[in-house]
This record gives C-alpha cells, structure tokens and sequence, in this order.
C-alpha cells in the first residue's frame, strides 16, 4: 500500500510570478538573470530556491519581494500585481507584506536586540502587537538578550534577531537570502529550525535561498534554478535527495 502525506496543505498563494524576465545591460554585456520564470509560493509553505552561483536566485527572489524591478512578466503578493504600484504604495506594501532576512545580519549597531526588531515598525509609527512579538521573541529564545547590543551578541544571536525582525510585523511572506550563510553549523540548524516552526506553528509563508542541501531540507519544497530558469522542483526534500538532484543537474551541464 502507497501512502499519501495527510498533512492538509492550503492552496491561497502567497505570491507568484508569472513569465518573470529580467535582463540587465544591453548588447555584448546583456545578461540574462530571468528567463520567464513562473512560480507559486504557497501560504504557509516553506520553499528552498537552489542552483549554481549565477543562476538568478536573488534576483528572483528580489523581484518577487519587491526590491528590485524586471523587465518583462508580472508578480502578484497576495492580491496585489506589484507592476501597477506607485513607488509609494510598493514601499508601503513591501513594509506591511513582507519580511526580508538579509545574509550579513544588516542589524544598527546603536539599537539593542528588542529596539532592531521593532525597528521597521517604529519607523512605520505602527504599535507591535505585543503577544505576537512575545510569541516570536519565545521561539527565537532571545527573551534573555533583549537589551543586549548585536555587538554583545553571537553571530546566530544576531541572525536570530533578523530572524525575529522580518517575522514581528507578521508579514504575509517572508524572504531569506541565504539566511544561515554565514553562521556555523548549530547556529544555522537552530535559525532553519525557528523559520521551519513559524510555518508549522505559525502559519508564516517562507522563502528562502540557499546553497545547502541540509539547509533546504528543512524546506517543505525545493525549486532549482539554473541559468535563470526553473528546471526542477522537489517536494518533501531530504539533503540526500536534494544532493542527488544537484549531481545530475552537474552531470547534465557536463554532457550538454
Ligand atoms: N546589477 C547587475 N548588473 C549586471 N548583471 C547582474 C547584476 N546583478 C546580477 N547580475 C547577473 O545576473 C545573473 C544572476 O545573478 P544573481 O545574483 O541573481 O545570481 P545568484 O543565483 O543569486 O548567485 P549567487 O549564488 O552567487 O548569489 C548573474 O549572471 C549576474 O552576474
Ligand atoms: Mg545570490
């Protein structure tokens, strides 16, 4: 007998990107970072996005999140295409929607632990809700580092506060650029552990890129770029399965 997974998984998506190309410069140094790329990242849903340096990971994933512009396609968070937004309303959705966990930590030195998390929402003059900041603080297990400054802090502390900042305005998505990318290897199993449980617990959606496969294990789904396309997805991943995904992926750059 087969087993299926029981676990029931909503279908709302989060955000998605629809022929999404992104070109940069023009004749001999034209790049090609996007190649209409079409993906769905599912509410409470945490996917990995991997594949070799170059690949259009993070331009991808700054699109999608707003950061940056493309070239051709669209994008929708939640109900909103971001091509039609003003300048003004795609800050203010990027600031009320979304969440972004940065590699180098990208935390005010002058701030403690407490002041840079509630940072985006002070300067937003929104009032954090306290029980859900509380919620967040207990899960990330910094409520014993509050008033401690990042340079009074380990390098998985500081990220854990990043962790703790994207995740305070509960943000209906939640982006990471290799978020464990320069943490030791407990350290980063313990910041994949918080952003794996606000999915399970918390219902957060998650994307993040990473070059790790146990890092994307973690994942619920892994979807593998290369050469600004998508050219495989995993779901239920193990670092095992994911390893073997990127050796044929080499095997095939080899014999192509
Ligand atoms: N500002 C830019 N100007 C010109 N080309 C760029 C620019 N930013 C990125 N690119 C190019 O776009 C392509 C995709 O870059 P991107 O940063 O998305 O790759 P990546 O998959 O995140 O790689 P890495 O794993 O090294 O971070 C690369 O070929 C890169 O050289
Ligand atoms: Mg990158």
């Amino acid at each position: 007998m087969t087993t299926t997974p029981t676990a029931v998984r909503t279908t709302a998506v989060a955000a998605r990107a629809t022929d999404l190309s992104k070109t940069y410069g023009t004749g001999e140094t034209r790049v090609v970072a996007l190649d209409r790329v079409s993906v769905d990242f599912r509410q409470a849903e945490f996917t990995a996005i991997m594949g070799p340096s170059g690949s259009g990971k993070s331009t991808l994933m700054h699109c999608v999140a707003g950061l940056d512009t493309f070239s051709s396609g669209s994008v929708r968070i939640g109900d909103t295409e971001l091509g039609a937004l003003k300048d003004k309303h795609l800050t203010r959705l990027r600031r009320d929607k979304i969440g972004f966990i940065f590699q180098a930590f990208n935390l005010l030195p002058t701030l403690t632990a407490l002041e840079n998390i509630t940072l985006p929402m002070d300067i937003a003059g929104r009032k954090p809700d306290r029980q859900w900041l509380d919620t967040v603080i207990d899960m990330v297990g910094l409520s014993g580092r509050l008033s401690h400054r990042p340079s009074q802090l380990s390098g998985g502390q500081q990220q854990r506060v990043a962790v703790a900042r994207a995740l305070a305005s509960r943000p209906d998505i939640v982006f990471g650029d290799e978020p464990t990318g320069n943490l030791d290897s407990r350290s980063g199993a313990e910041v994949l552990g918080f952003l794996r449980n606000s999915v399970r617990e918390l219902g957060q959606t998650v994307v993040m890129v990473t070059h790790d496969p146990v890092a994307a294990a973690y994942a619920d789904r892994v979807v593998f770029l290369a050469d600004g396309r998508i050219v495989d997805e995993l779901r239920d991943p193990t670092a095992d399965a994911v390893l073997d995904r990127m050796k044929r992926f080499d095997a095939k750059g080899r014999t192509s």
